[in-house]
């Protein structure tokens, strides 16, 4: 009797001291395993006499069952223990703030871009997109620049490491001006479009970048005039700035494709810049040979063309004093048009 108590206790401790699953399931296997203690014990029973058997059957049995019983409060400690740690691990501490997902933005030259093609859709222009490796006739020919003409001198002008056709090497497109001749060819007068994009340039400074983009304007019918060319830009100006109260000039220039030729100036009226002019556009009547590169008789259509510069555009309707911004993609700077 005592030595079955005692084994009952042993049995209790060791349950005890099991941390693991495993581990009780040995300490099991010690006391009522296949060759456990009590399992011994009852095999022994068979020995006894017969009117000792059944009492010491009984209490073989309740030592057993007391053992059973702490076994199942042992596992289903660990059980929980386990579950416990398991939810700990998991944790979610939903008052943490979450992570948010950062949001683009649409780049300030992006706007203005979407801006103007907005404007002239709304009043029946086409919108055209073309390349930026050029080749040498629409680059420059087709526009009245004889192959000596300075605008396609290596310090303007990038080219890459191939040749056209002719043997000449192709420009990435200085200006967009090479979209009024690939556009006119293909398409039947009145012609209105204009064809935004990226053009190249060697050239660096705070309102110049090697890479930037233009507008390409044009305009061709049986009789479409410098007044069309003055009214038509103006009114654009004034719908892209919101504002009626626009400081702009047109200066008499010169540019190979045109004649009369004008640069169009327009002033800041904000911003570290304010007061002084910023040239915005080339423009001018279409030359005559240019409109015969068109396909088109000189004598019957004329019209105007225009390419502007939407970096510059950009910089004068913010109050913008360096254009390199643009391009350094400093977040604190492009935060703020969004
Ligand atoms: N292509 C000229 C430039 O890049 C601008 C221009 C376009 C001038 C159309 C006249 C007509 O400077």
């Amino acid at each position: 009797m005592q030595e079955l108590t005692e084994l009952v206790e042993s049995a209790q401790r060791d349950f005890a001291q099991a941390e693991q699953p495993a581990a009780l399931e040995d300490a099991k296997a010690r006391y009522i395993g296949k060759t456990g203690r009590i399992t011994m014990l009852m095999k022994e029973l068979g020995k006894l006499p017969a009117e000792e058997r059944r009492a010491r059957g009984q209490q073989i049995n309740s030592a057993k069952q007391q053992i059973e019983a702490a076994l199942n409060a042992r596992r289903e400690q660990l059980a929980e223990a386990a579950l416990a740690k398991k939810l700990e691990s998991e944790a979610i501490d939903v008052t943490l703030p979450g992570r948010l997902r950062s949001e683009g933005g649409i780049h300030p030259v992006m706007r203005t871009w979407m801006r103007i093609e907005e404007i002239f859709r709304s009043i029946g222009f086409d919108v055209a997109d073309g390349p930026e490796i050029e080749n040498d006739w629409f680059s420059f020919t087709s526009l009245g620049n004889p192959p000596d003409h300075p605008a396609r001198s290596m310090q303007d002008t990038f080219y890459v490491d191939r040749n056209d056709d002719d043997g000449r090497p192709l420009p990435l497109r200085p200006h967009t001006s090479p979209m009024q001749v690939r556009y006119a060819r293909t398409h039947e007068p009145p012609i209105k479009v204009i064809a935004p994009g990226r053009t190249y340039r060697v050239d660096s400074d705070a309102t110049h970048s090697p890479m930037f983009h233009q507008v390409e304007g044009l305009w061709i019918g049986e009789n479409v005039s410098f007044t069309d060319l003055k009214g038509v830009y103006s009114d654009f100006l004034r719908c892209f700035f919101e504002t009626n109260d626009l400081v702009v000039r047109f200066r008499p220039s010169y540019f190979p494709f045109t004649e009369p030729s004008v640069e169009v100036d327009m002033m800041f009226t904000s911003g570290a810049r304010k007061g002084k002019w910023l040239e915005i556009s080339g423009a001018g009547e279409v030359h005559p040979n240019v409109v015969r590169n068109f396909g088109l008789d000189p004598e019957k259509y004329m019209g105007f063309a225009f390419g502007s510069g939407l970096e510059r555009l950009t910089m004068l309707r913010y109050g913008i004093d360096d254009l390199r911004l643009f391009f350094e993609g400093d977040l604190r700077f492009l935060r703020q048009f969004n």
